[in-house]
Protein backbone atom coordinates (compact mmCIF):
# COMPACT_ATOMS: atom_id res chain seq x y z
CA UNK A 1 0.00 0.00 0.00
CA UNK A 2 0.92 3.41 -0.54
CA UNK A 3 2.39 4.16 2.85
CA UNK A 4 4.15 0.71 3.10
CA UNK A 5 6.05 1.98 -0.58
CA UNK A 6 7.15 4.93 0.60
CA UNK A 7 8.50 3.23 3.66
CA UNK A 8 12.30 3.58 3.76
CA UNK A 9 14.08 0.94 5.44
CA UNK A 10 18.56 0.59 5.76
CA UNK A 11 20.30 -2.69 5.54
CA UNK A 12 23.16 -3.78 7.16
CA UNK A 13 26.02 -6.53 6.65
CA UNK A 14 27.84 -7.10 9.94
CA UNK A 15 30.44 -9.56 9.14
CA UNK A 16 32.37 -10.60 12.60
CA UNK A 17 34.74 -13.30 13.56
CA UNK A 18 32.51 -16.20 14.27
CA UNK A 19 29.03 -15.20 12.42
CA UNK A 20 27.64 -12.94 9.26
CA UNK A 21 24.68 -11.01 9.72
CA UNK A 22 22.16 -8.85 7.59
CA UNK A 23 19.80 -6.73 9.60
CA UNK A 24 16.81 -4.63 7.84
CA UNK A 25 16.04 -1.17 9.93
CA UNK A 26 13.68 0.98 10.00
CA UNK A 27 14.28 4.92 10.14
CA UNK A 28 13.54 4.41 14.02
CA UNK A 29 16.50 2.57 14.14
CA UNK A 30 14.53 -0.37 14.90
CA UNK A 31 15.25 -4.12 13.24
CA UNK A 32 12.63 -5.41 11.12
CA UNK A 33 14.44 -8.25 9.36
CA UNK A 34 17.21 -10.60 10.04
CA UNK A 35 19.26 -13.21 9.22
CA UNK A 36 22.74 -14.56 10.35
CA UNK A 37 25.06 -17.68 10.27
CA UNK A 38 27.48 -19.02 11.47
CA UNK A 39 30.72 -20.01 9.34
CA UNK A 40 34.35 -22.25 10.10
CA UNK A 41 37.10 -20.80 12.22
CA UNK A 42 39.64 -22.93 10.82
CA UNK A 43 43.10 -22.94 13.05
CA UNK A 44 45.82 -24.80 11.32
CA UNK A 45 48.51 -25.08 13.97
CA UNK A 46 48.81 -23.67 17.47
CA UNK A 47 48.08 -19.62 17.25
CA UNK A 48 47.00 -19.78 13.65
CA UNK A 49 43.49 -18.18 12.79
CA UNK A 50 42.24 -18.60 9.25
CA UNK A 51 39.19 -17.76 7.40
CA UNK A 52 38.57 -18.12 3.76
CA UNK A 53 37.61 -15.60 2.12
CA UNK A 54 35.16 -17.13 -0.21
CA UNK A 55 33.04 -18.60 2.80
CA UNK A 56 32.92 -15.30 4.32
CA UNK A 57 31.66 -13.85 1.05
CA UNK A 58 29.17 -16.61 0.66
CA UNK A 59 27.60 -16.04 4.23
CA UNK A 60 26.96 -12.90 3.56
CA UNK A 61 25.07 -13.36 0.56
CA UNK A 62 22.81 -16.11 1.85
CA UNK A 63 22.34 -13.52 4.96
CA UNK A 64 21.13 -11.44 2.76
CA UNK A 65 18.98 -13.74 0.64
CA UNK A 66 17.31 -15.01 4.16
CA UNK A 67 16.86 -11.87 5.52
CA UNK A 68 14.92 -10.06 2.28
CA UNK A 69 12.92 -13.48 1.93
CA UNK A 70 11.33 -12.33 5.78
CA UNK A 71 11.25 -8.96 4.47
CA UNK A 72 9.48 -9.63 1.58
CA UNK A 73 6.86 -12.00 4.08
CA UNK A 74 6.48 -8.30 5.60
CA UNK A 75 4.93 -6.51 2.15
CA UNK A 76 8.24 -5.26 1.16
CA UNK A 77 10.64 -5.23 -1.42
CA UNK A 78 14.19 -3.95 -2.19
CA UNK A 79 12.99 -1.11 -3.61
CA UNK A 80 12.19 0.02 0.10
CA UNK A 81 15.65 -0.18 0.80
CA UNK A 82 17.63 3.05 0.52
CA UNK A 83 21.02 1.96 1.08
CA UNK A 84 22.83 -0.70 2.52
CA UNK A 85 26.48 -0.24 5.23
CA UNK A 86 28.81 -2.77 5.76
CA UNK A 87 30.33 -3.33 8.98
CA UNK A 88 32.87 -6.06 10.07
CA UNK A 89 35.81 -7.38 12.14
CA UNK A 90 38.94 -5.74 11.43
CA UNK A 91 42.35 -6.32 10.71
CA UNK A 92 41.76 -9.25 9.19
CA UNK A 93 43.58 -9.58 6.35
CA UNK A 94 42.72 -10.59 2.72
CA UNK A 95 45.19 -10.59 -0.34
CA UNK A 96 43.59 -11.45 -4.04
CA UNK A 97 44.64 -11.42 -7.61
CA UNK A 98 43.24 -7.97 -8.88
CA UNK A 99 43.44 -9.76 -12.48
CA UNK A 100 41.37 -12.77 -11.43
CA UNK A 101 39.17 -11.48 -8.04
CA UNK A 102 39.97 -14.69 -6.64
CA UNK A 103 41.77 -15.09 -2.96
CA UNK A 104 45.15 -15.66 -2.95
CA UNK A 105 45.64 -17.24 0.97
CA UNK A 106 42.89 -17.34 3.13
CA UNK A 107 42.32 -14.60 5.34
CA UNK A 108 44.33 -14.25 8.71
CA UNK A 109 42.40 -13.41 11.35
CA UNK A 110 42.80 -10.58 13.79
CA UNK A 111 44.00 -13.00 16.99
CA UNK A 112 46.46 -14.72 14.35
CA UNK A 113 49.85 -14.95 16.23
CA UNK A 114 52.08 -16.20 13.70
CA UNK A 115 53.67 -13.08 13.28
CA UNK A 116 55.26 -13.33 16.83
CA UNK A 117 58.95 -13.82 15.56
CA UNK A 118 57.82 -11.16 13.08
CA UNK A 119 57.42 -8.41 15.21
CA UNK A 120 60.11 -9.14 17.88
CA UNK A 121 62.71 -8.13 14.78
CA UNK A 122 60.40 -5.47 13.73
CA UNK A 123 60.71 -4.15 17.05
CA UNK A 124 64.67 -3.62 16.59
CA UNK A 125 64.52 -1.71 13.27
CA UNK A 126 65.23 1.82 13.21
CA UNK A 127 62.11 4.08 14.08
CA UNK A 128 59.85 1.30 15.26
CA UNK A 129 59.41 3.30 18.30
CA UNK A 130 57.63 6.21 16.39
CA UNK A 131 55.15 4.47 14.27
CA UNK A 132 52.94 4.55 17.09
CA UNK A 133 52.71 8.92 16.86
CA UNK A 134 51.65 8.23 13.05
CA UNK A 135 49.02 5.64 13.21
CA UNK A 136 47.76 5.77 16.99
CA UNK A 137 48.83 2.03 17.17
CA UNK A 138 51.73 -0.42 18.83
CA UNK A 139 53.63 -2.93 16.58
CA UNK A 140 52.08 -6.37 18.00
CA UNK A 141 50.72 -9.18 15.92
CA UNK A 142 47.22 -7.55 15.98
CA UNK A 143 47.46 -4.95 13.41
CA UNK A 144 47.18 -5.91 9.36
CA UNK A 145 50.47 -4.69 8.45
CA UNK A 146 52.10 -7.92 9.74
CA UNK A 147 49.96 -10.25 8.60
CA UNK A 148 50.76 -8.51 4.91
CA UNK A 149 54.85 -8.91 5.22
CA UNK A 150 54.14 -12.66 6.80
CA UNK A 151 52.18 -13.28 3.53
CA UNK A 152 54.79 -11.54 1.51
CA UNK A 153 57.69 -13.58 3.11
CA UNK A 154 55.83 -16.90 2.83
CA UNK A 155 53.77 -17.83 0.41
CA UNK A 156 55.16 -17.91 -3.14
CA UNK A 157 51.44 -17.24 -5.02
CA UNK A 158 51.63 -13.77 -2.92
CA UNK A 159 55.08 -12.89 -3.53
CA UNK A 160 54.49 -13.72 -7.16
CA UNK A 161 51.60 -11.66 -7.47
CA UNK A 162 53.61 -8.80 -5.77
CA UNK A 163 56.14 -8.73 -8.23
CA UNK A 164 53.81 -9.03 -11.05
CA UNK A 165 52.16 -5.86 -9.53
CA UNK A 166 48.26 -7.97 -9.51
CA UNK A 167 48.52 -8.38 -5.71
CA UNK A 168 45.51 -6.83 -4.28
CA UNK A 169 45.38 -6.11 0.07
CA UNK A 170 42.37 -5.21 1.69
CA UNK A 171 40.29 -5.80 5.60
CA UNK A 172 37.14 -7.52 5.39
CA UNK A 173 35.30 -4.82 4.27
CA UNK A 174 37.47 -4.05 1.03
CA UNK A 175 36.99 -7.10 0.38
CA UNK A 176 32.84 -7.47 0.42
CA UNK A 177 32.73 -4.38 -1.45
CA UNK A 178 34.96 -5.66 -3.97
CA UNK A 179 33.20 -9.12 -4.39
CA UNK A 180 29.52 -7.73 -3.87
CA UNK A 181 30.57 -4.82 -6.61
CA UNK A 182 30.96 -7.43 -9.20
CA UNK A 183 34.64 -8.32 -8.25
CA UNK A 184 37.55 -8.37 -11.46
CA UNK A 185 33.92 -8.35 -13.70
CA UNK A 186 32.81 -5.18 -12.83
CA UNK A 187 32.66 -2.14 -14.92
CA UNK A 188 34.77 -0.81 -12.80
CA UNK A 189 36.08 -2.56 -10.02
CA UNK A 190 35.52 -0.83 -6.72
CA UNK A 191 38.78 -1.52 -4.00
CA UNK A 192 38.36 0.86 -1.21
CA UNK A 193 38.18 0.62 2.24
CA UNK A 194 36.91 3.69 5.16
CA UNK A 195 39.20 5.33 7.29
CA UNK A 196 38.51 3.43 10.93
CA UNK A 197 39.58 0.14 8.83
CA UNK A 198 42.08 1.49 7.50
CA UNK A 199 43.40 2.77 11.00
CA UNK A 200 43.82 -0.61 11.79
CA UNK A 201 46.28 -1.62 9.21
CA UNK A 202 49.40 0.57 10.86
CA UNK A 203 49.49 1.91 7.31
CA UNK A 204 47.46 5.02 7.65
CA UNK A 205 48.64 8.21 9.08
CA UNK A 206 45.78 9.08 11.71
CA UNK A 207 45.76 12.99 11.04
CA UNK A 208 45.47 12.96 7.12
CA UNK A 209 43.56 9.84 6.85
CA UNK A 210 46.15 8.73 4.20
CA UNK A 211 48.58 6.37 3.34
CA UNK A 212 51.81 7.15 5.04
CA UNK A 213 55.11 6.63 3.04
CA UNK A 214 57.30 6.67 6.58
CA UNK A 215 55.38 4.03 7.92
CA UNK A 216 54.81 1.68 4.23
CA UNK A 217 58.57 1.87 3.56
CA UNK A 218 59.04 0.56 7.50
CA UNK A 219 57.37 -2.35 6.51
CA UNK A 220 59.10 -2.36 3.02
CA UNK A 221 55.57 -1.76 1.18
CA UNK A 222 55.85 -0.91 -2.43
CA UNK A 223 52.83 1.14 -3.65
CA UNK A 224 53.39 0.29 -7.37
CA UNK A 225 53.67 -3.46 -6.85
CA UNK A 226 50.45 -3.67 -4.52
CA UNK A 227 46.52 -2.20 -5.08
CA UNK A 228 45.54 -0.80 -1.62
CA UNK A 229 42.34 0.01 -0.92
CA UNK A 230 41.40 3.91 -2.16
CA UNK A 231 40.34 5.34 1.60
CA UNK A 232 37.18 7.28 1.64
CA UNK A 233 34.88 8.33 3.95
CA UNK A 234 32.45 5.79 6.14
CA UNK A 235 29.62 7.44 5.31
CA UNK A 236 29.38 8.06 1.27
CA UNK A 237 26.40 7.70 -1.77
CA UNK A 238 29.00 7.08 -4.70
CA UNK A 239 32.66 5.66 -3.01
CA UNK A 240 31.11 2.15 -2.47
CA UNK A 241 29.75 0.59 -5.30
CA UNK A 242 26.03 -0.71 -5.77
CA UNK A 243 25.66 -4.70 -5.31
CA UNK A 244 25.79 -6.10 -8.71
CA UNK A 245 23.28 -9.85 -8.40
CA UNK A 246 21.17 -10.97 -5.81
CA UNK A 247 18.29 -10.45 -4.01
CA UNK A 248 19.57 -6.59 -3.35
CA UNK A 249 21.22 -6.01 -7.04
CA UNK A 250 21.12 -2.53 -7.75
CA UNK A 251 20.86 -1.32 -4.20
CA UNK A 252 23.47 1.06 -3.16
CA UNK A 253 25.85 0.19 -0.62
CA UNK A 254 26.87 3.96 1.45
CA UNK A 255 28.23 3.04 4.69
CA UNK A 256 31.27 1.41 5.50
CA UNK A 257 32.64 0.96 9.87
CA UNK A 258 35.04 -1.36 11.48
CA UNK A 259 32.95 -3.52 13.76
CA UNK A 260 33.49 -1.34 16.59
CA UNK A 261 33.40 2.16 15.12
CA UNK A 262 29.99 0.86 14.35
CA UNK A 263 28.98 -0.15 17.67
CA UNK A 264 30.02 3.22 19.71
CA UNK A 265 27.99 4.67 16.47
CA UNK A 266 24.99 2.23 17.10
CA UNK A 267 25.21 3.09 20.89
CA UNK A 268 24.94 6.91 19.57
CA UNK A 269 28.20 8.11 21.15
CA UNK A 270 28.75 10.82 19.30
CA UNK A 271 29.95 13.29 22.09
CA UNK A 272 33.51 13.66 23.60
CA UNK A 273 33.79 11.10 26.92
CA UNK A 274 31.57 8.64 25.69
CA UNK A 275 32.40 4.98 25.66
CA UNK A 276 30.87 1.58 24.83
CA UNK A 277 32.32 -1.66 25.38
CA UNK A 278 31.48 -4.45 22.96
CA UNK A 279 31.60 -8.26 24.43
CA UNK A 280 31.94 -10.57 21.09
CA UNK A 281 34.39 -12.58 20.17
CA UNK A 282 37.01 -10.30 22.06
CA UNK A 283 35.97 -6.92 23.83
CA UNK A 284 36.75 -3.56 23.11
CA UNK A 285 35.73 -0.44 24.44
CA UNK A 286 36.00 2.64 22.45
CA UNK A 287 36.23 6.05 24.06
CA UNK A 288 35.18 9.48 22.19
CA UNK A 289 37.91 11.94 22.30
CA UNK A 290 36.65 14.19 20.09
CA UNK A 291 38.60 15.55 16.64
CA UNK A 292 41.78 15.48 17.88
CA UNK A 293 43.52 12.09 18.12
CA UNK A 294 44.75 11.26 21.47
CA UNK A 295 47.73 9.20 21.04
CA UNK A 296 48.07 6.72 24.59
CA UNK A 297 50.85 6.54 27.11
CA UNK A 298 48.85 3.59 29.03
CA UNK A 299 48.45 0.62 26.49
CA UNK A 300 45.36 1.48 24.56
CA UNK A 301 45.47 2.20 20.82
CA UNK A 302 44.31 5.53 18.93
CA UNK A 303 41.84 4.74 16.48
CA UNK A 304 39.24 6.48 13.84
CA UNK A 305 36.33 6.49 15.69
CA UNK A 306 33.60 7.84 12.46
CA UNK A 307 34.42 9.90 9.68
CA UNK A 308 31.22 10.87 7.87
CA UNK A 309 32.60 13.28 5.45
CA UNK A 310 31.01 16.12 4.16
CA UNK A 311 32.72 18.51 6.05
CA UNK A 312 32.34 17.30 8.86
CA UNK A 313 35.22 16.50 10.75
CA UNK A 314 36.47 12.93 11.90
CA UNK A 315 35.93 11.64 15.40
CA UNK A 316 38.74 9.61 17.25
CA UNK A 317 39.09 7.46 19.78
CA UNK A 318 40.92 5.62 22.80
CA UNK A 319 40.49 1.57 22.30
CA UNK A 320 41.07 -0.84 24.86
CA UNK A 321 41.52 -3.96 22.64
CA UNK A 322 40.53 -7.61 24.43
CA UNK A 323 41.58 -10.13 22.08
CA UNK A 324 39.48 -13.04 24.32
CA UNK A 325 35.77 -12.45 25.61
CA UNK A 326 32.75 -14.83 23.92
CA UNK A 327 36.10 -16.26 22.24
CA UNK A 328 36.68 -18.07 26.24
CA UNK A 329 33.31 -19.41 25.91
CA UNK A 330 33.19 -20.88 22.65
CA UNK A 331 36.72 -22.50 24.30
CA UNK A 332 34.76 -23.63 27.26
CA UNK A 333 31.64 -25.18 24.96
CA UNK A 334 34.25 -26.37 22.05
CA UNK A 335 37.47 -27.65 23.37
CA UNK A 336 36.17 -28.71 26.84
CA UNK A 337 32.88 -29.74 26.49
CA UNK A 338 30.92 -27.35 29.43
CA UNK A 339 28.05 -26.38 27.87
CA UNK A 340 26.74 -27.27 24.75
CA UNK A 341 25.04 -24.15 23.90
CA UNK A 342 27.45 -20.53 24.74
CA UNK A 343 24.14 -19.01 26.52
CA UNK A 344 24.15 -21.76 28.99
CA UNK A 345 27.74 -20.68 30.16
CA UNK A 346 25.81 -17.90 32.81
CA UNK A 347 24.15 -20.55 34.31
CA UNK A 348 26.77 -22.86 34.96
CA UNK A 349 28.66 -20.00 36.42
CA UNK A 350 25.86 -19.15 38.26
CA UNK A 351 25.87 -22.66 39.94
CA UNK A 352 29.10 -21.34 42.18
CA UNK A 353 28.62 -18.33 44.38
CA UNK A 354 31.83 -17.26 43.23
CA UNK A 355 34.80 -17.96 41.33
CA UNK A 356 36.14 -20.42 44.21
CA UNK A 357 39.69 -19.02 44.14
CA UNK A 358 40.20 -19.67 40.62
CA UNK A 359 41.73 -16.98 38.04
CA UNK A 360 42.26 -17.41 34.42
CA UNK A 361 43.97 -15.46 32.41
CA UNK A 362 42.68 -15.97 28.89
CA UNK A 363 45.65 -15.15 27.51
CA UNK A 364 45.01 -17.73 23.94
CA UNK A 365 46.52 -14.69 21.63
CA UNK A 366 48.93 -13.08 24.31
CA UNK A 367 47.58 -10.38 26.01
CA UNK A 368 46.50 -7.15 24.22
CA UNK A 369 45.64 -3.95 25.96
CA UNK A 370 46.78 -2.18 28.16
CA UNK A 371 49.49 -5.08 29.17
CA UNK A 372 50.74 -6.30 25.36
CA UNK A 373 52.21 -9.34 26.75
CA UNK A 374 52.83 -11.32 23.33
CA UNK A 375 54.39 -14.38 24.75
CA UNK A 376 51.83 -14.87 27.64
CA UNK A 377 50.12 -18.01 26.98
CA UNK A 378 46.41 -19.20 28.62
CA UNK A 379 46.68 -19.94 32.52
CA UNK A 380 44.60 -20.88 35.09
CA UNK A 381 45.25 -20.54 38.68
CA UNK A 382 44.04 -21.52 42.41
CA UNK A 383 43.13 -25.34 41.07
CA UNK A 384 41.77 -27.48 43.74
CA UNK A 385 40.10 -30.77 44.73
CA UNK A 386 37.15 -28.19 45.17
CA UNK A 387 37.22 -26.77 41.89
CA UNK A 388 34.16 -27.36 39.52
CA UNK A 389 33.36 -26.21 35.84
CA UNK A 390 31.33 -23.35 37.46
CA UNK A 391 34.16 -22.03 38.77
CA UNK A 392 36.39 -21.97 35.47
CA UNK A 393 32.82 -21.11 34.10
CA UNK A 394 33.02 -17.94 36.13
CA UNK A 395 36.69 -17.28 36.05
CA UNK A 396 36.30 -17.32 32.05
CA UNK A 397 33.77 -14.34 32.38
CA UNK A 398 35.74 -12.35 35.06
CA UNK A 399 38.56 -12.50 33.18
CA UNK A 400 36.98 -9.93 30.15
CA UNK A 401 35.92 -7.87 33.35
CA UNK A 402 39.08 -7.72 35.01
CA UNK A 403 40.72 -6.43 31.77
CA UNK A 404 38.00 -3.76 31.17
CA UNK A 405 38.96 -2.87 34.59
CA UNK A 406 42.69 -2.65 33.36
CA UNK A 407 41.43 -0.61 30.54
CA UNK A 408 39.43 1.87 32.34
CA UNK A 409 42.06 2.24 34.73
CA UNK A 410 44.41 3.42 31.42
CA UNK A 411 41.81 5.48 30.10
CA UNK A 412 41.19 7.53 32.67
CA UNK A 413 44.84 8.43 32.82
CA UNK A 414 45.08 9.29 29.38
CA UNK A 415 42.24 11.16 28.98
CA UNK A 416 42.17 12.71 32.87
CA UNK A 417 38.23 11.61 32.30
CA UNK A 418 36.77 9.37 34.77
CA UNK A 419 33.92 7.76 32.92
CA UNK A 420 30.69 8.06 34.57
CA UNK A 421 29.18 5.10 32.85
CA UNK A 422 30.05 2.29 30.60
CA UNK A 423 27.10 1.81 27.33
CA UNK A 424 27.73 -2.14 26.63
CA UNK A 425 26.45 -4.47 23.91
CA UNK A 426 27.60 -7.74 22.32
CA UNK A 427 26.78 -11.16 22.60
CA UNK A 428 28.11 -11.35 26.24
CA UNK A 429 26.39 -8.89 27.33
CA UNK A 430 23.58 -10.82 27.46
CA UNK A 431 24.68 -12.21 30.17
CA UNK A 432 23.42 -10.68 33.72
CA UNK A 433 25.74 -12.42 35.59
CA UNK A 434 28.53 -11.03 33.59
CA UNK A 435 27.36 -7.51 33.12
CA UNK A 436 26.88 -7.11 36.87
CA UNK A 437 30.37 -8.50 37.80
CA UNK A 438 31.41 -5.96 35.37
CA UNK A 439 29.60 -3.13 37.45
CA UNK A 440 31.06 -4.94 40.57
CA UNK A 441 34.40 -4.82 39.53
CA UNK A 442 34.56 -1.65 37.68
CA UNK A 443 32.49 0.19 39.82
CA UNK A 444 31.00 2.12 37.11
CA UNK A 445 26.99 1.81 36.37
CA UNK A 446 26.95 -0.60 33.19
CA UNK A 447 24.44 0.30 31.12
CA UNK A 448 22.62 -1.97 28.38
CA UNK A 449 20.47 -1.17 25.57
CA UNK A 450 17.35 -3.09 24.57
CA UNK A 451 18.18 -3.53 21.22
CA UNK A 452 21.65 -5.35 21.38
CA UNK A 453 22.56 -5.27 17.62
CA UNK A 454 24.34 -1.66 17.67
CA UNK A 455 27.43 -2.83 15.77
CA UNK A 456 24.60 -3.41 12.74
CA UNK A 457 22.98 -0.24 13.44
CA UNK A 458 25.87 1.94 13.45
CA UNK A 459 26.69 0.64 9.64
CA UNK A 460 23.04 1.58 8.82
CA UNK A 461 23.07 4.84 10.34
CA UNK A 462 26.31 5.91 8.48
CA UNK A 463 24.62 4.54 5.00
CA UNK A 464 21.22 6.11 5.77
CA UNK A 465 23.29 9.39 6.83
CA UNK A 466 24.87 9.18 3.33
CA UNK A 467 21.74 8.80 1.48
CA UNK A 468 19.10 11.36 3.42
CA UNK A 469 17.20 9.12 5.79
CA UNK A 470 18.43 10.81 8.41
CA UNK A 471 20.01 14.14 7.56
CA UNK A 472 21.88 15.00 11.12
CA UNK A 473 23.08 13.09 14.07
CA UNK A 474 20.80 14.85 15.99
CA UNK A 475 18.09 13.41 14.33
CA UNK A 476 19.20 9.99 16.14
CA UNK A 477 19.28 10.93 19.63
CA UNK A 478 15.93 8.94 20.05
CA UNK A 479 17.64 6.07 18.66
CA UNK A 480 18.24 2.99 20.82
CA UNK A 481 17.25 4.34 23.90
CA UNK A 482 14.47 2.61 24.65
CA UNK A 483 14.76 -0.65 27.56
CA UNK A 484 17.92 0.78 28.84
CA UNK A 485 19.00 -1.36 31.98
CA UNK A 486 21.34 0.07 34.34
CA UNK A 487 23.57 -2.88 36.58
CA UNK A 488 24.39 -0.89 39.71
CA UNK A 489 27.89 -1.29 41.31
CA UNK A 490 27.18 -3.53 44.38
CA UNK A 491 30.60 -4.65 46.03
CA UNK A 492 32.72 -2.98 48.74
CA UNK A 493 35.51 -1.53 46.87
CA UNK A 494 38.06 -2.93 49.16
CA UNK A 495 37.11 -6.74 48.01
CA UNK A 496 36.89 -5.21 44.28
CA UNK A 497 40.35 -4.22 44.71
CA UNK A 498 41.68 -7.07 46.48
CA UNK A 499 39.73 -9.36 43.64
CA UNK A 500 42.04 -7.25 41.00
CA UNK A 501 45.26 -7.43 42.48
CA UNK A 502 45.18 -10.76 42.24
CA UNK A 503 44.44 -10.67 38.69
CA UNK A 504 47.03 -8.85 37.99
CA UNK A 505 49.11 -10.65 39.90
CA UNK A 506 48.12 -13.79 37.41
CA UNK A 507 48.40 -11.84 34.46
CA UNK A 508 52.47 -11.70 35.31
CA UNK A 509 52.76 -15.22 35.82
CA UNK A 510 51.21 -15.97 32.26
CA UNK A 511 53.87 -14.19 30.81
CA UNK A 512 57.79 -15.79 29.22
CA UNK A 513 57.41 -19.02 31.15
CA UNK A 514 57.25 -21.06 27.71
CA UNK A 515 60.43 -20.44 25.99
CA UNK A 516 60.38 -20.39 22.41
O1 LIG B 1 39.56 -5.95 16.07
C1 LIG B 1 38.81 -7.11 15.92
C2 LIG B 1 37.35 -6.84 16.04
O2 LIG B 1 36.97 -5.93 15.09
C3 LIG B 1 36.55 -8.13 16.02
O3 LIG B 1 35.31 -7.93 16.57
O4 LIG B 1 33.10 -8.54 17.38
O5 LIG B 1 34.30 -10.11 15.91
O6 LIG B 1 35.03 -9.70 18.29
P1 LIG B 1 34.40 -9.18 17.06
Amino acid sequence: DEELAHHWFVGSIDQGTTSSRFLIFNGEGDPVASHQIEFENLYPKSGWHEHEPLELLASVEQCIEGAMAKFAELGYSKDNIRSIGITNQRETTVVWDSKTGDPLYNAIVWPDTRTKTLVRELKTRDKAETLKELCGLPLSTYPSSVKLVWLLENVDVVKQAYEEGRLAFGTVDSWLIYRLNGGAQAETPIHVTDSTNASRTMFMNLRTLQYDQELLDFFGIDQAKIQLPKIVPSSDPECFGKVASGALEGVSVAGCLGDQSSALVGQCGFNPGQAKNTYGTGCFLLYNVGTVPVISKYGLLATVAYDFGHGRKPVYALEGSIAVAGAGVKFLMNNLGFVDQSSKITELAESVEDNGGVVFVTAFSGLFAPYWIDDAKGTLFGITQHTSKGHIARATLEATCYQTKAILDAMEKDSNHKLESLAVDGGLSNSDLCMQTQADISGLPVDRPAMRETTALGAAIAAGLATGVWSELDELSKVNQNGRRVFTPNMDRKVADRLFKKWNQAVEMSRGWVKE
